[in-house]
């Protein structure tokens, strides 16, 4: 198959009331106080440049994340998406570290404002992407490294059914150490059979009651 230098990019992508697409340079106001309001709640569990959380937050940081997720996303090197609630911007998600060829391969991150957690935010918006990835993307293989402390982040992934592939010890700088981390993946042929993970997620769902 052949591809362009960013295939899958740029895209929106919806389940409901959530939905993810690119940033805006009108986000900066919001994605600002989003952050802010929730330094606690991801400072654990991010790595970050040095600085005061309300300076590398602050609107006019935005400008600069906003360049570089632009011109990494132009390059085909990520997917970085705004995750939105009924339209309001309330996370974030990316495919990150893409590498084509032989490998064709990403790694997720993201997080909610925890003013909606616990809704299946994430799992929805992740369940999106990874179908995109392995769709229109292109990509075979979505990969997430999780700080083994951090088990709601670790539950989005178990819900969804990633497997559990490795442990690596020391894997990350976050807040202020090296931190192991645990790897989970999916291939695309892991979710064929449910007709992709958006249609595996919404199954689980209705399973739950
Ligand atoms: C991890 C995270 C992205 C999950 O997003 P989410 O949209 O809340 O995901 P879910 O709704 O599926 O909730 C996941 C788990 O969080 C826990 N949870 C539920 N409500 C919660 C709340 N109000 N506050 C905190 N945790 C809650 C539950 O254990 C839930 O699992 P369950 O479905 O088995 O009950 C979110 O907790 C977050 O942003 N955390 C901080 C940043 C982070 O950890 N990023 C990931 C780094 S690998």
């Amino acid at each position: 198959m052949i591809f362009g230098v960013s295939p899958g990019w740029p895209v929106v992508l919806v389940d409901g009331h959530v939905s993810l697409r690119p940033y805006r340079r009108s986000d900066a106001a919001t994605w600002s106080e989003v952050r802010r309001a929730n330094q606690t709640w991801l400072a654990p569990w991010e790595s970050s440049p040095p600085g005061p959380w309300d300076e590398l937050n602050s609107p006019s940081a935005f400008r600069y994340v906003h360049r570089d997720q632009r011109r990494s996303a132009r390059r085909g090197e990520s997917m970085p998406f705004a995750v939105c609630l009924r339209g309001h911007l309330v996370g974030h998600l990316n495919l990150g570290n893409i590498v084509r060829r032989a490998f064709c391969s990403a790694y997720v991150g993201y997080w909610v404002d925890s003013r909606v957690a616990g809704q299946g935010v994430i799992p929805t918006a992740l369940a999106l992407a990874v179908d995109h990835a392995f769709g229109p993307g292109g990509l075979h293989r979505v990969e997430v490294n999780i700080r083994p402390e951090n088990k709601p982040s670790r539950r989005v992934v178990e819900k969804l059914g990633f497997r559990e592939e490795a442990y690596h010890p020391r894997y990350m700088h976050i807040d202020g150490a090296w931190r192991d981390h645990i790897g989970y993946a999916l291939t695309s042929e892991e979710v064929a059979a449910d007709g992709g993970l958006l249609a595996r997620w919404h199954r689980l769902r209705a399973t739950a009651g």
